[in-house]
């Protein structure tokens, strides 16, 4: 590395993407604002030409001027972020500008939860809402795979506001330790996508007495629900989406036997814990009607992921099938509608099948029935916690 602060590298750096090249220049006390006659530009136009947006952020940071105009030239930060269709640089520079100079018709960007963010349909929906220019955490069970996703995701789509929050679903005390992990985080969060989901084909309990996929696809949604709430309260506008699926419909609630697997079916068994889904986000957005979030779920549509893939017979012709699917970019595409679309501010307590609104089954009308799932599950939480 260069002694001394140079603006010339430092320029350069910022075409070539080296971050730690310019944060040393910044600190060697080179002028972010500093338009070289020869260049004829400037470090900021050059790091939004290019897409590095965390050089971008740290020009900024530093003082550089989010308005400042091309030498000999019209072009501003903005004007190429608009010609570039990068909304992430859009966000970013109307962060920094004053509010008569933001462009506001690309609406605001938003901090988005998604769990179960490492593969699937999970995974597609980071993406998509990255290239619209969002901010997303995705959790996932493995920190280095989750990493890697990251950084592949960052890759592919030049936005580097993705960040990763370990952690597992899969008993109430794993769930409890992640919820304290987002809220201390990323208490800035006003999406949340309850994502995550598994499809047993043999009955198993965890460590809580409870049958896994009830686990996993009620109850830690269910957690998430109640101990993000607040958080999301307090960033309002905001929004919780439950990707359920349209077999919910085939689901049965056996009040005293489902949490535990006793009525256990490797084909039921997945859509009795999505009927529960589908019956507490009924619950909750009665509760929360009115406090500035909303709650809704979606069937994303029939997807080619690793769901309920597993070493049986069975499993193994599901998975020959399978290559006919839908792909998980396409799984991604109503969750991440219901998750940012305007259209949808104050949409709340529906169930749509794809982009469509689906009524719901006479099942979860019932309100006796979901008022013993909300007693059961309480139950549940007060015995283990
Ligand atoms: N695929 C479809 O046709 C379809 C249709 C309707 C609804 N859905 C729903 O869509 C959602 C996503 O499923 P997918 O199809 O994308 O399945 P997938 O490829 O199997 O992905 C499932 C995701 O959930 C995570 N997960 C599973 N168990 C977990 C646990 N205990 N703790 C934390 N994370 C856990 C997985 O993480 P690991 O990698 O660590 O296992 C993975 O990231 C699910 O809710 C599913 O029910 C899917």
């Amino acid at each position: 590395m260069a002694a001394g602060g140079n603006w010339k590298e430092m320029f350069h750096a910022c075409e070539k993407g080296d971050l730690e090249l310019v944060r040393y220049h910044l600190r060697m006390g080179v002028d972010p604002n500093y338009q070289h006659p020869e260049y004829m530009t400037g470090a900021l136009l050059e790091s939004i030409r290019k897409g590095h947006l965390e050089i971008a952020e740290l020009l900024l940071q530093n003082d550089a001027n989010p308005s400042i105009v091309k030498d000999y030239g019209t072009e501003t930060p903005m004007s190429i972020a608009i010609e570039k269709e990068n909304k992430a640089a859009i966000f970013l520079l109307n962060s920094y500008l004053p509010t008569t100079l933001r462009q506001h018709q690309y609406g605001s960007q938003k901090k988005i939860l998604i769990t179960g963010g490492n593969r699937g349909i999970g995974k597609a929906t980071a993406q998509k809402l990255l290239l619209e220019g969002q901010k997303v955490v995705i959790t996932a069970r493995n920190k280095i795979e989750g990493k890697t996703v990251i950084q592949e995701l960052k890759n592919e789509t030049g936005n580097p506001n993705i960040f990763l929050a370990q952690g597992d679903l899969s008993n109430i005390r794993s769930c409890q330790i992640l919820i304290q992990k987002i809220k201390e985080a990323h208490s800035d969060i006003n999406v949340l996508i309850n994502n995550a989901g598994i499809w047993m084909t043999e009955r198993a309990v965890n460590e809580d007495d409870l049958e896994k996929s009830f686990m996993v696809n009620h109850m830690a949604p269910y957690l998430l629900c109640k101990g993000l709430f607040p958080i999301l309260k307090q960033n309002q506008p905001a929004r919780i989406v439950n990707i359920n699926a349209g077999l919910y419909v085939k689901g049965k609630l056996d009040i005293e036997k489902t949490p535990y697997g006793l009525d256990f079916s490797s084909i039921r068994t997945y859509a009795n814990s999505k009927l529960c889904n589908v019956m507490f986000t009924i619950d909750f957005a009665k509760e929360i009607e009115g406090s500035g979030v909303t709650i809704n779920a979606v069937h994303p549509g029939i997807i080619n992921t690793g769901l309920g893939d597993s070493p049986n017979f069975l499993s193994k012709i599901v998975k020959f099938t399978k290559r006919f699917w839908k792909s998980p970019k396409y799984g991604a595409d109503a969750p991440s509608w219901l998750a940012i679309s305007e259209e949808l501010d104050h949409v709340n307590g529906k169930f749509y099948f794809e982009k469509s609104v689906m009524d719901y089954i006479d099942v979860v009308k019932d309100e006796k029935l979901r008022a013993a799932l909300r007693v059961k599950t309480e139950t549940i939480l007060k015995n283990i916690t």
